[in-house]
């Protein structure tokens, strides 16, 4: 472990305590210790803080972040590292078509790891520079470029959750990409597991496999079976597509004569460590099973909207007391951003509730009580993956990890209209959330240490 120096940061806090709710901090100090977690936060009205920033000046452990505004980083539950030289490209085309024609070519060049280095790098200070500070990554069907992608976060600062990706389905893959073999994709799988255990030893921040069978159409029996056997030796996360689409959906059904969700749950694939990602098409029924196992959702809303024509049920799910978070999905949502993955959950919403048939009365279409907030979406992007990975990232609290963006609302180049007239705090969050760009983000933490 690289330790850092204890430190103090002074600023003006946003954070999301509870789903839809959230708290401003201003002028607030927060103690972060060695290891980069909250040790104290003193608010302004503290007997303590006048000494505890009095100290820190002193001996020199304070970072004045002054009148810019403070976020907890964003954690990114879906992405596709591979996807992320296509995106914005075919999105016009049905899933399994791009996935056939754009995507299995693209990903079959990470053989190469000359080429991964250079995406993955590339990727990796495209999201920091976003305020992304955690992200569940999909690799590729490549053991060693996969491997190479968890050591590029880890040495670039980001928190990563990787996966080498199980898929050899010869019925749904094709002979250029894809594992030879179940007893292949098992044992790569675990070679995976074990080596970024080990690398994770000297990872701070924290680098964790996943075990990624790719959905269900493109794994055999055998290697869900297997996969869900290494989950539970190693007890490690697991992330996979489920109920995504129309097609995909479908097709599980004409195989097993069951759903998604109940089919990843026998091959002991739904835990509490578990993302499932998309979930457009689950029912009550799913909903349960996740709440009942702690298992998580990844919402991708813009890719959402392209690919499976749909919008995840976000408040019927969290009724039930499903975790869910917000995923970008690279390159099925053609934007590195959790930002605008907020904006569309709010936006998409808004078509569940009221649809978009204006010759049916305001408040008689669509499902009632499903519009997601702004407040409610910083919340996904933030607790919400923390809970959904079931580590102590996205609020300012004791014991909680000190990931953070720093935001300029003036920053010249895109300063945010109107700010200075909206005193009200949660205005101004919501100023922030819906305005911002790469350029007013000025600085990001990851545990304790400045990465932008
Ligand atoms: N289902 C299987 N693979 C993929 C993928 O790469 N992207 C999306 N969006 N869905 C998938
Ligand atoms: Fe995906």
């Amino acid at each position: 472990m690289f330790l850092r120096n204890k430190k103090v940061f002074k600023g003006n806090f946003f954070h999301a305590p509870t789903y839809g709710k959230a708290e401003y901090l201003e002028k607030t100090l927060i103690v972060v210790n060695e290891k980069g977690i909250i040790e104290k936060v003193l608010l302004q009205s503290n007997p303590a803080y006048q000494s505890v920033l009095l100290e820190s000046k002193a001996d020199n452990s304070l970072v004045d972040f002054g009148e810019k505004f403070i976020l907890p980083g964003f954690v990114d539950l879906h992405i596709h590292a591979p996807q992320w030289p296509q995106a914005g490209v075919a999105l016009d085309e049905p899933l399994n078509v791009w996935l056939d024609e754009c995507t299995f070519p693209l990903e079959a060049k990470y053989k190469d790891v000359t080429f991964a280095k250079k995406v993955y790098t590339d990727l990796i200070r495209q999201l920091l520079n976003r305020g992304t500070t955690t992200a569940v990554y999909f690799a590729t069907q490549h053991l060693e470029s996969s491997i190479e992608l968890a050591k590029i976060s880890a040495l670039m600062g980001q928190r990563a959750l990787v996966g080498k990706v199980a898929m050899d389905n010869p019925e749904q893959t094709h002979d250029y990409y894809r594992d030879e073999s179940s007893e292949q994709a098992i044992a790569d799988t675990e070679a995976f597991i074990i080596r970024v255990r080990e690398l994770a030893k000297n990872v701070i921040q924290g680098v964790y496999p996943v075990v990624t069978p790719r959905f269900v159409p493109s794994c055999t029996d055998e290697t869900l079976r297997g996969l869900g056997i290494l989950a539970q030796k190693y007890d490690t996360y697991v992330q996979t597509h489920c109920s995504e689409g129309q097609w995909e959906h479908g097709y599980v059904l004409d195989r097993y004569g069951k759903r998604d969700a109940d089919v990843l749950a026998d091959f002991g694939l739904v835990t509490n460590k578990s993302i499932m990602d998309h979930c457009n098409f689950v029912n009550d029924h799913d909903g349960e099973l996740f709440a009942k196992y702690g298992t998580a959702i990844a919402h991708c809303p813009i890719s959402n909207a392209y690919f499976a024509d749909g919008v995840l049920p976000v408040n019927r799910l969290k009724k039930q007391g499903v975790k869910v978070g917000l995923g970008t999905d690279i390159s099925g949502g053609f934007s590195p951003s959790l930002y605008d993955n907020i904006k569309q959950a709010v936006i998409s919403s808004r078509m569940l509730t009221d649809g978009v048939d204006v010759t049916i009365e305001q408040g008689k279409r669509g499902v009632p009580n499903s519009r997601v907030s702004v407040l409610e979406a910083f919340y996904l992007a933030t607790r919400g993956g923390g809970e959904a990975l079931n580590l102590p990232v996205g609020l300012f609290e004791e014991g909680q990890i000190f990931d953070v963006q720093v935001l300029n609302p003036n920053q010249s180049g895109n300063s945010l209209p109107g700010f200075d007239l909206y005193t009200e705090p949660l205005s101004r969050l919501a100023k922030l959330l819906y305005l911002s760009t790469p350029a007013n983000i000025t600085e990001v933490w990851v545990q304790g240490n400045k990465v932008k």
